[in-house]
């Protein structure tokens, strides 16, 4: 089933997300909830941020990962060696496993790029033992100012872009509630949903604007595309930006949010 996930490297993907989504996952399971023991599968794993904070969970048994991205599996092989954890290459609307395998499915920051969501979440559902939890999380369209910077940024100094990799619009799940209808369709029970926030806090203006553009997604296939003098104009209307019309560069934060369910199988 095909992803819309822009995939580079593992290491463009931990200064562009992975650092945010470490920090996202200590909410998301206060949120999910870890089983005391038995085994577990993180379901879109990417370089491992939450299949690592699984693994300090000292009384599972088993931490199962699958990512479409053999880099990113790779990645997280090299960053433990936690025998608990099996890493795979594999699709989350196909997973490899039997029914009722898992005591917890989770799946952070993934459905948004799946193309099929409905059928990722029909799968969780089915490799979950009955009355076990399954969770996931979406960053919000309107949760995230750092990345729609970039875009309002690019849409108001290049007009022409729109179409040519300029997303129209916020992506399928990244509203309230749409997240929940995946999880009702799926035939979860007693769903909750939540808001998660983090803070997305950077040293500086090239902090910010390096992993974006030198690293990982749909930001640097549009930049990579640009000629050079549009480049430059674009990275001072966004230091502008950043800078929110003066004072010397520096830390800046941007309060972030994601929505999360959970359900029962
Ligand atoms: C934003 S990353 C999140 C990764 C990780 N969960 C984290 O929080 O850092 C989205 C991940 O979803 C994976 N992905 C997208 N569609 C997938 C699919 N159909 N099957 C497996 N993985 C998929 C991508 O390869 C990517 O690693």
């Amino acid at each position: 089933m095909p992803s819309t996930f822009v995939a580079k490297g593992a290491e463009a993907y931990e200064t562009s997300m992975g650092r945010w989504s470490r920090r996202l996952a200590a909410p998301f399971l206060d949120f999910a909830g870890v089983p005391p023991r038995g085994r577990v599968l993180d379901a879109g794993c990417g370089t491992g941020s939450l299949t690592l904070a699984l693994a300090d969970h000292p009384g599972l048994e088993a931490i199962e990962a699958i990512d479409f991205e053999e880099n990113f599996v790779a990645a997280l092989r090299s960053r433990t060696d936690d025998a608990r954890v099996r890493a795979q290459q594999g699709d989350v609307c196909a997973l490899p496993y039997e029914d009722k395998t898992f005591d917890a499915v989770y799946s952070l920051l993934v459905l948004h790029f799946v193309s099929d969501a409905n059928r990722a979440a029909r799968e969780m559902h089915r490799v979950l033992k009955s009355g076990a939890i399954a969770a996931a999380a979406v960053w919000s369209y309107d949760g995230m100012p750092s990345w729609r910077l970039f875009w309002d940024t690019v849409r108001a100094i290049e007009p022409e872009a729109s179409g040519k990799g300029v997303p129209s619009g916020r992506r399928p799940l990244t509203a309230e509630g749409e997240l929940r209808e995946v999880f009702e369709n799926a035939g979860f029970t007693g769903i909750a949903e939540t808001r998660l926030t983090i803070t997305m806090d950077y040293a500086s203006f090239e902090d910010f604007w390096l992993p974006k553009v030198y690293g990982q997604g749909t930001f640097a296939t549009y930049f990579d595309g640009l000629p050079k003098a549009r480049r430059d104009r674009l990275r001072d209307a966004l230091k502008a930006a950043y800078l929110a019309g003066g004072g010397d560069d520096g830390p800046r934060g941007f309060e972030s949010f994601a929505f999360a369910v959970r359900g029962t199988a």
